[in-house]
C-alpha cells in the first residue's frame, strides 16, 4: 500500500459506528462458525483482497458499506446475479444473518467482510476495485461535538476515489435532512466526484430498486422520509 493510502489511518481515526455488544443468536453464531470459510473475506493484517479469485470471475463489483442486517444486500444479490457484491460491516450479528441467508438462498455473488470501511479501503483493497458504492443510512451523529464521526468525510472520499473505477457511482441515502445537506457539501467540495442528479436541490430521486428496509420505514413512520444522493467518480 502507498503512503497516501494509509495516511487516513495515521494517529487513529474517528469511529463512525457505536460499539455494540449485540447478542448473537444461536443461528448467527453457527453461521459465523460454519459459513465464514465460504462467505467471509479475510482482511487480516497484511492481506490484500483478491476479488476475482473470491468470486471466481472478473466483472462488475459493488461495495455496500454498513449493510446492517443485510436487507438491501440480499435483495440486490437476487436482483443482480451478474454483479458481485462486497458487504462491509462491523456489527457481528448482521454478518451471521447475512451468511445464513446466502447459504439458504444459494446466492453465489456476495462476500462479506468484518472491518471498519476506512481501514478496509486503506489497507486491504487494490485500486480500481469497485464500479459502485452504496452507503445507506449511516449513523447521522447529529450533535455538533460528534460531527467528526460522520462516515461521509473527505478521507473516505479520497480512499474511494482510488478504490473505485473511473466512471463509478456512489449512492448514499439518509433519513436525516441535515446529514444529506452535509454529505452534499462534502461531496461537492471533492474534486473527483460529480453530482449525477439534475435536481436543483442536488438530491437524487429514490432509486426504485432500493427496498424499504426496517430502518427506513421506521424513519418514514416518524416523519423522516429518506433523501438520496447520487455521485459519479470522474476519470
Ligand atoms: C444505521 S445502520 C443502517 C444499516 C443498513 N444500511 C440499513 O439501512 O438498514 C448503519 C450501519 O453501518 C455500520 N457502520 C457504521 N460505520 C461503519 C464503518 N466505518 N465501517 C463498516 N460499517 C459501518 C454500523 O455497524 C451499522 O450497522
Amino acid at each position: 500500500m502507498k503512503q497516501e493510502d494509509t495516511d487516513a489511518l495515521e494517529g487513529g481515526w474517528s469511529r463512525s459506528y457505536r460499539r455494540r455488544q449485540g447478542q448473537l443468536t444461536r443461528a448467527q453464531r453457527l453461521a459465523l462458525r460454519e459459513l465464514s470459510p465460504r462467505f467471509l473475506l479475510d482482511a487480516s493484517w497484511g492481506v490484500t483482497l483478491d476479488l476475482p479469485a473470491a468470486f471466481g470471475r472478473q466483472g462488475r463489483v459493488v461495495l455496500e458499506v454498513g449493510f446492517g442486517m443485510g436487507e438491501n444486500l440480499l435483495a440486490q444479490a437476487e436482483r443482480l446475479p451478474d454483479t458481485d457484491i462486497v458487504g462491509v460491516e462491523v456489527h457481528t450479528p448482521g454478518l451471521g444473518s447475512v451468511m445464513r441467508a446466502l447459504d439458504e438462498r444459494a446466492l453465489p455473488n456476495v462476500r462479506v467482510v468484518r472491518r471498519d470501511v476506512i481501514e478496509l479501503l486503506a489497507r486491504h483493497v487494490p485500486d480500481a476495485s469497485f464500479d459502485e458504492v452504496w452507503i445507506f443510512f449511516p449513523e447521522p451523529w447529529p450533535r455538533e461535538k460528534d460531527v467528526h464521526r460522520r462516515l461521509m468525510r473527505t478521507e473516505l472520499l479520497d480512499l474511494l476515489a482510488r478504490r473505485m473505477r473511473p466512471g463509478g457511482e456512489l449512492r448514499l441515502a439518509t433519513d436525516v435532512r441535515a446529514y444529506a445537506e452535509y454529505a452534499l457539501e462534502v461531496l461537492d467540495a471533492h474534486p473527483r466526484f460529480t453530482n449525477l442528479s439534475a435536481r436543483d436541490d442536488g438530491l437524487a430521486a429514490r432509486p426504485e430498486w432500493r427496498p424499504m428496509t426496517k430502518y427506513e420505514s421506521r424513519g418514514v413512520e416518524r416523519g423522516r422520509p429518506s433523501h438520496d444522493l447520487w455521485f459519479g467518480l470522474l476519470a
